[in-house]
C-alpha cells in the first residue's frame, strides 16, 4: 500500500481533541475546527516562558524570533511554500484586504480582474471595492447552478491582455466544490494575471501544492485546519518584494514583515506550528520531512473523509424532503441542504436537539446562494466532515434527517 493510501485511525484521532468530550456531533468544521491538545499546550507552555518583542539581543526576544520563523516554517510545509513568502497575520479576510490594496498601487482604470461566483465574500469583496477605486472592470466566473462546479473554459473568454487578477477559491465554504485551479491558473498566466487562491476551506482536507496549482499568492486560514485564529498568504518572495503595503516607518521593511502589522500573537504563533505537526502526525506510518509526512496524512485524511462523505452524501440525496445543492465531481467532505417546507434555521434548531452542531445561512458565500436562490429563505444547512468524525456520527446525521419529513 502506497503511504497515501493508509486509511485514518480515528479512534486515536479522536483521543486527541478535548473538544469532543462534550458528546456533541461538531459537523461545523467549516467555520471553525475543533483543537488538538497538543496545540493547546503549544500555546500556553509558550506563555510559561518570557517571549518579549522581536528584534533585541536578549533571550525572550530570541524566544519571539524563533516563534515567527517556526510558524512561517510550519507553513510553508503545509503548502510546499517558501518560509520566507509566508505572510502571517489576523485572518484571511484582512490579509486579504492588505494584498488587495497593495495590489490596487499598481493598476490603472480600464484594468481588469476576474473575481468568481464560488468564492467565500473574502476573496471578492476586497477586490471589487479596490476595483472601484481604481476604476477597473470586474468580470464575473459563474457556477453552473445544478452541478455546483466552476467550469475553467469560460476563463477563455474571461481573460483579456488587461486582466492583472484572477482570484478564486480552492474549494467552496458553502457547496464542497474544488475547481480545477491548475487550469485556472495556466489560462491566467498566459493572459499575464496573476492568481490569488483562496485555499482556506481546501487545506483541511487535501493536499496542497502552492507548485502545483501555480497560484502566485495563496491564502489560509489556521482556525480551519485545528490551529488558532491566524491567517496567511503565501506567496513568491519576488512578488511580495514588488509591492508596497501601508505600514510603520520604524517597522522592518524587508519581506515578508514588512505586509505584517504591529506586534503579533507570539503564543497563537506556537499554535500554527503545533497545528501543522498536528495534520503531519496524522498518518502515524508516514516518515520523512515534515513536508512529505503532511503530504502523506492529508492523502490519508482525504481518503477517509471521502469514505464519511459518500455515505452521507449518497443517503441525503435519497430522501425526498431534502435538497442537497450542487453535485460537484472533485469536492471537499462539506455540502449544504435545505428540506422542504422548513427553514434552515428551524432544521439547525432541530439538528442541535439531537446533539447535532450545524451551521445555517449563507456561510458568506453570499453571491453563490444568491445565484441559487436559496439566500431569500435563509440559505442553507451546511454539514462539513473532518478528519475526527465517524461513521456513526454519519448515521447519526441521517436518522436525524430524515426524521425531519
Ligand atoms: C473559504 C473561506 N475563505 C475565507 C474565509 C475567511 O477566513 P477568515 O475568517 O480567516 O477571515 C473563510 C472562513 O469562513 C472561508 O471558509
Amino acid at each position: 500500500m502506497s503511504p497515501g493510501a493508509r486509511l485514518l485511525d480515528v479512534a486515536r484521532v479522536r483521543g486527541l481533541f478535548p473538544g469532543l468530550s462534550d458528546g456533541l456531533v461538531h459537523v461545523d468544521g467549516p467555520g471553525g475546527a475543533l483543537v488538538p491538545e497538543s496545540v493547546v499546550r503549544a500555546v500556553s507552555q509558550s506563555m510559561r516562558v518570557p517571549i518579549a518583542d522581536r528584534g533585541g539581543v536578549f533571550a525572550s526576544s530570541a524566544r519571539a524570533e524563533q516563534l515567527v520563523s517556526s510558524a512561517r516554517t510550519a507553513i510553508a510545509d503545509l503548502v510546499g511554500g517558501l518560509p520566507a513568502g509566508v505572510v502571517l497575520g489576523p485572518n484571511l479576510t484582512s490579509l486579504t484586504y492588505a494584498v488587495a490594496r497593495a495590489l490596487g498601487k499598481h493598476w490603472r482604470r480600464g484594468d481588469e480582474m476576474v473575481v468568481s461566483r464560488l468564492d467565500h465574500d473574502a476573496n471578492i469583496r476586497p477586490w471589487l471595492q479596490v476595483a472601484d477605486e481604481v476604476g477597473m472592470v470586474v468580470r464575473w466566473a459563474e457556477v453552473d447552478i445544478e452541478t455546483g462546479e466552476l467550469p475553467d473554459w469560460q476563463y477563455d473568454e474571461l481573460l483579456t491582455d488587461r486582466t492583472r487578477l484572477v482570484a478564486v477559491t480552492a474549494a467552496s465554504n458553502a457547496i464542497g466544490t474544488c475547481p480545477d485551479v491548475a487550469a485556472i491558473v495556466e489560462r491566467a498566466h498566459q493572459a499575464g494575471a496573476l492568481v490569488y487562491v483562496d485555499a482556506a476551506h481546501a487545506a483541511p482536507h487535501l493536499p496542497l501544492d502552492v507548485a502545483e496549482l501555480g497560484a502566485d499568492l495563496l491564502a489560509l486560514s489556521a482556525y480551519k485546519w485545528g490551529g488558532p485564529h491566524v491567517g496567511a498568504v503565501v506567496g513568491q518572495p519576488w512578488l511580495l518584494e514588488e509591492l508596497r503595503p501601508d505600514k510603520l516607518l520604524p517597522a522592518p521593511d524587508r519581506v515578508p514583515d514588512r505586509f505584517e502589522l504591529g506586534t503579533p500573537p507570539f503564543e497563537l504563533y506556537a499554535g500554527v506550528a503545533a497545528s501543522v505537526d498536528h495534520l503531519a502526525a496524522l498518518d502515524p506510518e508516514a516518515t520523512g520531512t515534515r513536508r512529505e509526512r503532511v503530504a502523506a496524512s492529508m492523502a490519508a485524511v482525504s481518503r477517509y473523509e471521502d469514505v464519511l462523505f459518500d455515505r452521507l452524501d449518497g443517503a441525503l440525496r435519497a430522501m425526498a424532503h431534502v435538497q442537497v445543492l450542487g453535485s460537484p465531481q472533485y469536492r471537499t467532505p462539506t455540502l449544504s441542504f435545505t428540506v422542504s417546507r422548513m427553514r434552515p434555521r428551524q432544521v439547525a434548531g432541530e439538528l442541535a436537539r439531537r446533539g447535532v452542531c450545524a451551521w445555517d445561512g449563507d456561510f458568506y458565500s453570499r453571491e453563490l446562494f444568491d445565484a441559487i436562490g436559496v439566500n431569500e429563505t435563509g440559505g442553507a444547512v451546511r454539514l462539513g466532515l473532518m478528519h475526527y468524525n465517524t461513521v456513526d456520527e454519519v448515521d447519526h446525521l441521517v436518522d436525524s434527517i430524515s426524521a425531519l419529513r
